[in-house]
């Protein structure tokens, strides 16, 4: 079967909706509608294009509405400005079956886009342009902080997804997926990531791409957008990894905790006070700390929560948690660790034997998820 042929029979069926995000692209457009213009002939294809553009007022407007296709809009946003929440108001207000989301600067071939549909008409769920796939390639301009760049971003995002290239904003899928999709808040530029993560897309078709770097205008990506992928990293790692992250970040908490314990006890003791106060006094401040931070880091989601109340169940949940710290600690410093160090030894044994408890009843008692903000 040709390619051609497997096309049509989509046309027939569907229509594909390209949504572009913009900022400042006027110079872009023309160039960007002659070669969306030219697929469309080629292919005989039922297109819509929509630039969603923030505001840009350098003459966007203009330059849709003097392309003379009827095919194309610009919708000019005003609040929520950023590239995906664009892009996602833009799949929001498309009409047609299939969405195509692509950059505005000619980095991105349309030559690619036919390939996609193909690609989620044999089944796949979202089709990306990947710059890391076989045959696929980036300008050779590109400088190591750039290529540095780009490789630790797709790095840090290989936990959540096997995609090859999930920092591309060239991709296609079903409008009636996204329609399904739940819970999307993504922040700065990933937006096919957020939607690979948050949608479950597990059946994910490459197609390489040569990506060129753009001809006019400047990139908007700033330091500032690049630091809002490690926000929206932990998001999506909360997300896909939801206890896995909170054991992580509590364990963490508890290891501050440890210390705070070893230096106040160990304080204690050369003070000349008995060993059970030692141990108490430490497990009291470290608690007082643990509270504070796992409020703030670990179950941040809860605190809009009233304080006072969250610690006095912080409190009462970790007792148990406490009872079997301080008991194997007391026991292990009185029966078998006698000599030097054994009290700070028997207490970080006691504090390990305590966190699953103090993690269980935190989790799912005082900051139990009543709404997801994350
Ligand atoms: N509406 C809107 N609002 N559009 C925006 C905004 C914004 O705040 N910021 C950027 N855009 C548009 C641009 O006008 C362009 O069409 C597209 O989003 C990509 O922005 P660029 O600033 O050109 O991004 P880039 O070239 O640095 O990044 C490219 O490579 C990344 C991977 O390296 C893009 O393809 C990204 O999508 C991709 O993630």
């Amino acid at each position: 079967m040709r390619a051609g042929e497997d096309l049509a029979q989509i046309r027939i069926n569907t229509g594909i909706s390209v949504i572009v995000p913009t900022y400042r692209e006027a110079e872009n457009i023309p160039h960007l509608l002659a070669e969306l213009d030219r697929l469309r002939r080629d292919y005989d294809l039922t297109l819509e294009v929509l630039f969603m553009d923030d505001d840009s007022r350098d003459g966007s407007v203009e330059a849709v509405a003097a392309s003379g296709f009827d095919w194309a809009r610009i919708i000019v946003r005003t609040r929520d400005r950023g590239l995906s929440p664009a892009v996602l108001d833009g799949f929001r207000a498309a009409r047609h079956p299939v969405l195509v989301c692509m950059d505005c600067d000619l980095s991105h071939p349309v030559d690619a886009i036919p390939q996609m549909i193909l690609g989620l008409a044999s089944g796949q769920q979202f089709a990306i342009g990947s710059r890391y796939v076989p045959g696929g390639s980036t300008d050779d301009d590109w400088g190591l902080f750039r290529w540095l760049n780009s490789a630790i971003a797709t790095w840090l995002a290989r936990p959540l997804t096997k995609v090859r290239d999930p920092m591309s904003g060239f991709f296609a899928l079903r409008k009636a997926d996204f329609d399904a999709a739940r819970g999307l808040n993504p922040v700065g530029y990933k937006i096919a990531l957020e939607l690979i993560v948050k949608c479950g897309m597990e059946n994910v078709g490459e197609v390489p791409i040569d990506f060129s770097d753009r001809r006019f205008g400047e990139s908007k990506l700033t330091l500032k957008e690049q630091l809002k992928y490690i926000q929206h990293l932990r998001r999506l790692y909360l997300f896909r990894f939801a206890n896995a992250m909170y054991l992580l970040q509590f364990l963490v908490v508890g290891a501050s905790g440890v210390v705070v314990n070893l230096a106040v006890l160990s304080g204690l003791q050369l003070a000349g006070l008995a060993p059970w106060i030692c141990l108490a006094g430490g497990i009291g401040v470290s608690l007082v700390t643990n509270f504070l931070l796992n409020r703030r880091f670990t179950f941040s989601y809860a605190r809009g929560r009233h304080a006072g109340r969250q610690f006095v169940g912080f409190v009462g949940a970790s007792m148990v948690g406490l009872a079997v710290n301080y008991a194997v600690a007391l026991w292990l410093s009185h029966k078998i660790l006698t000599g030097a160090y054994g009290l700070q030894v028997s207490a970080m044994i006691g504090v390990a034997a305590g966190m699953i408890f103090n993690f269980l009843g935190n989790r799912y008692i005082v900051f139990r998820k009543r709404y997801v903000r994350d």
